[in-house]
């Protein structure tokens, strides 16, 4: 039986990962240590997701271990010997970053590197998938000339039709402090495949999503956006009109990726993960979805000062990881992924009235 080590075992990518690779008969074993409750406060516990994997995983391993812990990562690391690895914990919010920025570059650009390190240790031959961000191209973005519609912001120039590609330049643009750790990471994953000929690979995601996300208002937008609409919370509309853009990938989609990797890996790769254009939509837009679905109007406040360093338009050029994956397509369209996170959120005891 192959052997599966993900870190971020009980957050959205990392549970989604868990449970595809249990099905195609992997043995699980899950890092997480509910950080997540530590930078977001109890509504960003992770607990729940954790619970559902040990009860849905025959077998499922669950280790309660921070990624900073170097020693206890090379020693799991040399203990397990997996067949492959997928890292998605991390600290994930731009905004949070700046007043944690130990504990955010501890995680996310150190972590990484105890998880590479470990691995050419003791797993040189595993495959090894990190998650990345699109914040590595920090606003750089911003810079395209950009038309306004109705809806939405949209890229003035057809050549960015398709969306941003991997060559997109990531350094002298402002990151946010989360975005500069993940380049850290993101160039570090890179040079263990370079350098060493690791089968290692960084997914810089768009707006990752799904019912298995516990959004918050500082990450997990489509996520959080539906529960304000759900309780009937006031959402707070960042600049930009309303009108920025995001696109949005299931984390199904974000997992079938992965094992496409997997099963057929490359050295030292980067790819840009996310809806694509058919499912990128602006929040405005989000909004008039969500109320088609559960029959209530979205309350929202405008608060006329964007976010740092936030991006005005953003979709991934998906080609690349369809011409070295071909099998690979997005099957979760946006309706799909709104229904789904709804129904989630309907079923949580979060949400209860
Ligand atoms: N969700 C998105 O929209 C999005 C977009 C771009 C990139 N990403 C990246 O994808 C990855 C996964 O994101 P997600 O949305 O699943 O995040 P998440 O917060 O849902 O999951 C991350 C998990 O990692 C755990 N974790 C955090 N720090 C840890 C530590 N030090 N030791 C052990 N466990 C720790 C958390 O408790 C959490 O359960 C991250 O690298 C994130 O930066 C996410």
């Amino acid at each position: 039986m192959k052997k599966l080590l993900v870190t971020g075992s009980s957050g959205l990518i990392g549970s989604e990962v868990c449970v595809d690779f249990a099905a195609e008969g992997w043995e699980i074993h899950g890092i997480d240590n509910n950080q997540r409750a530590v930078f977001f406060g109890p509504l960003g516990d992770t607990r729940w997701n954790q619970h559902r994997l040990e009860g849905a995983i025959k077998g499922f391993v669950h280790h309660e271990l921070d990624i900073r812990d170097r020693q206890g990562v090379l020693d799991l690391m040399k203990q397990l010997r997996p067949d492959a690895v997928v890292h998605t914990a991390a600290q994930p919010s731009h905004d949070l970053a700046a007043s944690i920025p130990f504990a955010d570059f501890d995680t996310n650009a150190v972590g990484t590197l105890n998880l590479l390190e470990a691995a050419r240790q003791h797993a040189a031959e595993a495959p090894f998938v990190s998650m990345s961000t699109n914040k590595v191209y920090g606003d750089a973005p911003n810079e395209l000339p950009l038309k306004e519609l109705e809806t939405r912001w949209e890229y003035a120039d057809v050549a960015y039709w398709n969306g941003i590609p991997e060559t997109f330049r990531i350094d002298q643009s402002k990151h946010s402090i989360f975005g500069a750790s993940k380049v850290a990471s993101d160039v570090m994953v890179q040079e263990y495949g370079r350098y060493f000929n690791m089968p290692t690979c960084a997914l810089r995601g768009g707006c990752l999503t799904g019912p298995s996300h516990s959004g918050v208002e500082l990450h997990g937008f489509l996520s959080y956006l539906i529960k304000c609409n759900l309780t009937g919370k006031k959402y707070n509309i960042y600049g930009y009109k309303g009108k920025q853009v995001r696109d949005n990938i299931h984390s199904h989609d974000v997992a079938r990726f992965i094992a496409s990797f997997i099963a057929a890996p490359r050295a030292g790769e980067v790819y840009n993960i996310g809806g694509g254009r058919a499912n990128s939509c602006s929040i405005l837009e989000a909004f008039q979805m969500i109320a088609g679905i559960s029959g209530r109007q979205m309350t929202s406040e405008y608060v006329d000062q964007s976010r740092s360093g936030d991006h005005i338009c953003y979709i991934s050029d998906l080609r690349k990881m369809k011409a070295h994956y071909p099998g690979w397509g997005i099957t979760k369209s946006l309706a799909d992924i709104f229904r789904e996170i709804h129904d989630s959120w309907a079923g949580r005891a979060e949400t209860a009235e």
